[in-house]
């Protein structure tokens, strides 16, 4: 049950002893839970299997903060995000200190959970560093932004689903293949979200990658697409904060080209491949928690 999993990490932050970081923490809006759902649906509900979903989530907030201070992003989860809220120092600090009381706490769980768990964030962090390297210039380069966004984002789902593998006694590899294939999607769609859901929906400011200097699969495939002079065009908008005119200009090609189909269509054929895959492992119910990663609209 997703509530004890809200219990566990309420009592791991309680432990801190700090008034203040139970404070900041509270003031944290949840998000979809996603992850945990998923640990739960893999690997049921016993007391190890409740600290890893508890585990991966403060994991996954502490990368959320540090997130938001690295895209200069104001809101989160539909409310100012804390380093709005706070600053910088606050936000970078209470990632590091969820970030350390998780791996102090994976110690507790097992072995092979804390390899597998511990290895992802540092995937993440080495892919969070690849996603600003490649936001300072204009990456037209599908292979480094498919290896950023499994390092960045399917790296935490792959190990979540093949740590929950291990706690119940199923094999490590099929699960690890549908987390890495949820993974991807799950990326590919936030990134289709960012130019498509208005930002109240979102929770998070819209068009913002592309102002960030993000060239996301969808302008990626938007550039293959152009002729010389929108080339031209899309290049000098690249990490610039658009017009009006601007942005409605990158939609109208968006949508003339078919490009937010075409990355749809790619994400939807990851996760058909990933249920295919656990449905041949008798795991059909695994098939909605990959609907859910796809059909979302925040
Ligand atoms: C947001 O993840 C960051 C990405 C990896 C795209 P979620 O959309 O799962 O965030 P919450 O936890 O539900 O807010
Ligand atoms: C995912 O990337 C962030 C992490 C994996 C920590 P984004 O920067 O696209 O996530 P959002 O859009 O801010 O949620
Ligand atoms: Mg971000
Ligand atoms: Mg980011
Ligand atoms: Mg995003």
């Amino acid at each position: 049950m997703l509530s004890a999993v809200e219990r566990k990490i309420e009592q791991f932050v309680a432990e801190l002893n700090d008034k203040e970081v139970e404070r900041l923490y509270a003031k944290l809006p949840h998000g979809k839970r996603l992850r945990a759902k998923l640990i739960l649906k893999v690997a049921g509900e016993k007391l190890p299997v409740i600290k890893t979903a508890a585990v991966v989530e403060m994991i996954h907030a502490a990368s959320l903060l540090h997130d938001d201070v690295i895209d200069d992003a104001d809101t989160r989860r539909a409310k100012p995000s804390l380093n709005a809220l706070y600053g910088n120092k606050t936000a970078i600090m209470l990632g590091d200190i969820l970030y350390s009381k998780g791996f102090f706490e994976l110690n507790n769980i097992s072995a092979e959970v804390a390899k597998l768990i511990s290895n992802a964030v540092t995937q993440l962090s080495l892919g969070e560093l690849k996603d600003v390297s490649l936001s300072k210039t204009f990456n037209t380069d599908k292979a480094l932004y498919l290896d950023m966004i499994y390092q960045k984002t399917a790296s935490l789902i792959e190990a979540a689903a093949g740590a929950a593998a291990v706690l119940a006694g199923k094999p490590k590899t099929p699960f690890m293949i549908y987390g890495r294939n949820l993974g991807l999607a799950f990326q590919m769609i936030d990134d289709l979200l960012d130019i498509t859901a208005d930002s109240a929906t979102l929770g998070k400011p819209a068009l913002h990658d592309f102002v960030e200097g993000k060239t996301t699969l969808p302008y990626i495939y938007l550039y293959e697409a152009l002729d010389e002079s929108g080339r031209g065009k899309l290049k000098s908008l690249h990490a610039k904060v658009l017009s009006r005119e601007e942005q409605n200009w990158i939609m109208a090609q968006m949508e003339e080209r078919q490009v937010l189909m075409k990355c749809y269509a790619q994400a939807r054929e990851l996760i058909d491949e990933a249920v295919e895959l656990m449905n041949a492992q008798g795991e059909d119910a695994l098939s909605e928690i990959a609907m859910e990663m796809i059909d979302r609209e925040f």
